[in-house]
């Protein structure tokens, strides 16, 4: 007994100073007696906050470890966390001696004792996490209280950049009724230190990383009273890898096919044929990775105005090849260029796509009566001739037959044939026009070879995005 006289002295010296109600006294240093004593002072007052005076608020210290991301929803806006939340707190008028009573902490069932109502304002859901029923208590009249608590709150998700998103959650740690004056909420350990103890718990290993948690105390301020509250700021990183395997990279390999599709003739059956395989393809590959694209909200990210822009060129591109496979078949039919299209078309954009305009050839070329050597007697065609036709569909022609004796029925069979050619160049002169087919044809190429620049030029420059918002994200990595 005389060997602990002056730390009682030094106890008492305390209380009077502080003006402590009552510091506990054990008969012995046993569980036993400490509870007796926590039977008799303490358990009977979990009513009151512990103070001493209502105008004194009780400081409670708030921290979060982050133990696990589980969820991240972009279609309820939730993001579903496993916490260990850690609250702390003093017992005003409570004090025992170490060694009278055999410890220094205590664990005490958390329902004996006043606890404060600390909530998150974010929650979502009811907590089912499990349920730890004991706190430590100091004998300095320290309350440790520590639980595991599994979150579903509401947070802003902004999908915009999808999937190489960095979202910004938050979580607010503050008391559900008391005002400021009664509770003030202060921050346990600093951003740094629960990012490092976080990284170094975090078991989930999927889609997100924790990138950083700033820290900071808040007031909310309402007509009844202001709240003190703390605020966790929570940034996390999707991991792309994911979705650039299955969506990105497989969309470019369609958009390029499609691209290199314009290698193939224009107007063999084929490229149309092909393209809309594609096409089919890219819808059915779509169908599938629907899944795996987040419901937008307010804004549309980004990676769905890339597939409908893909899918818009790439029915783009099938529609031009219908409409220069027409073109090309059918222009015969059609009348001389108009002049605008004329400049705007082979001028201009001729130019633009460095295709040179081709020198106009009015060749026609059909076949003709290789024995008829006589002009034929219609005014409009006396200038063309059997014979010059001849040469340009590049036939030989046949040995000349050796003159014979003067047959009359052989002399009105050439000139038949010869009225028979004349009324025939008649008839394709009237159907062709003059050089309206070379013109069509023109335009057609014209216009394929734009399509396919912007192609070019739309595969390029999406490329070149994707890269640089994929390293712009990894560049917020830790
Ligand atoms: C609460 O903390 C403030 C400073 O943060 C301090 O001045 C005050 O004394 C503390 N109150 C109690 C009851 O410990
Ligand atoms: C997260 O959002 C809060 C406000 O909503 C802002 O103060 C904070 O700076 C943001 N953090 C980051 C890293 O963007």
């Amino acid at each position: 007994m005389k060997d602990v006289m002056p730390t009682e002295l030094v106890f008492i010296c305390f209380m009077l100073l502080h003006g402590f109600v009552a510091a506990l006294t054990c008969t012995s240093p046993t569980p036993e007696s400490l509870f007796a004593a926590f039977e008799k002072n303490l358990f009977p007052k979990k009513l009151l906050r512990p103070v001493k005076s209502f105008s004194s608020p009780t400081n409670i210290t708030v921290g979060i470890t982050v133990v696990g991301i589980l969820e991240v929803d972009e279609k309820s806006q939730s993001l579903t966390t496993l916490l260990w939340r850690v609250i702390e707190w003093d017992i005003e008028d409570l004090s025992w001696d170490e060694e009278e009573c055999g410890t220094k902490l205590v664990s005490v069932p958390r329902e004996k004792l006043w606890v404060p109502d600390v909530h998150i304002s974010e929650f979502m859901e009811e907590d089912n996490s499990p349920k730890t029923p004991f706190v430590y208590l100091y004998n300095t009249g320290h309350v440790y209280d520590d639980q595991p608590i599994r979150l579903v709150s509401f947070c802003r998700l902004v999908i915009y950049t999808f999937p190489f998103d960095i979202q910004n959650c938050s979580l607010t740690f503050g008391s559900y009724l008391h005002f400021g004056t009664d509770i003030r909420v202060i921050q346990g350990s600093t951003s740094e230190e629960i990012l490092k103890e976080s990284h170094g718990v975090l078991e989930t290993d999927g889609e997100w990383t924790l990138v950083d948690i700033s820290v900071a105390p808040s007031t909310l301020a309402l007509d009844e009273g202001s709240y003190s509250q703390i605020v966790y700021h929570i940034i996390l990183r999707r991991r792309p890898l994911l979705y650039v395997v299955n969506l990105l990279i497989p969309s470019c390999f369609l958009i390029t096919v499609d691209l290199f599709s314009f290698l193939l003739p224009p107007d063999s059956v084929d490229r149309s044929s092909f393209k809309m395989t594609l096409i089919l393809g890219y819808s059915v590959f779509l169908i599938i990775m629907n899944d795996l694209l987040p419901v937008p909200g307010q804004t549309t990210p980004l990676i769905n105005v890339f597939f409908a822009t893909s899918l818009a060129l790439m029915v783009a591109s099938l529609l031009e090849t219908v409409c220069i496979t027409n073109i090309q078949y059918s222009s015969r039919q059609y009348s001389a260029v108009p002049h605008w299209i004329d400049v705007l078309v082979l001028r201009y954009l001729a130019a633009v796509v460095c295709l040179p305009r081709k020198k106009n050839s009015n060749q026609t070329t059909f076949f003709s009566n290789p024995y008829n050597t006589e002009p034929a007697q219609n005014s409009s065609t006396t200038n063309i001739s059997a014979f010059h036709l001849q040469r340009v569909s590049g036939d030989t022609p046949p040995a000349k037959p050796q003159p014979t004796p003067l047959n009359p029925a052989l002399e009105e069979l050439r000139k038949l044939s010869g009225n028979l050619l004349a009324i025939r160049l008649q008839m394709d002169k009237h159907f062709t026009g003059s050089n309206t087919v070379p013109q069509w044809q023109m335009v057609g190429a014209v216009i394929d070879r734009l399509l396919f620049g912007f192609y070019i030029v739309f595969v390029v420059v999406s490329f070149i995005t994707i890269i640089c918002i994929w390293i712009l994200n990894d560049s917020h990595a830790v």
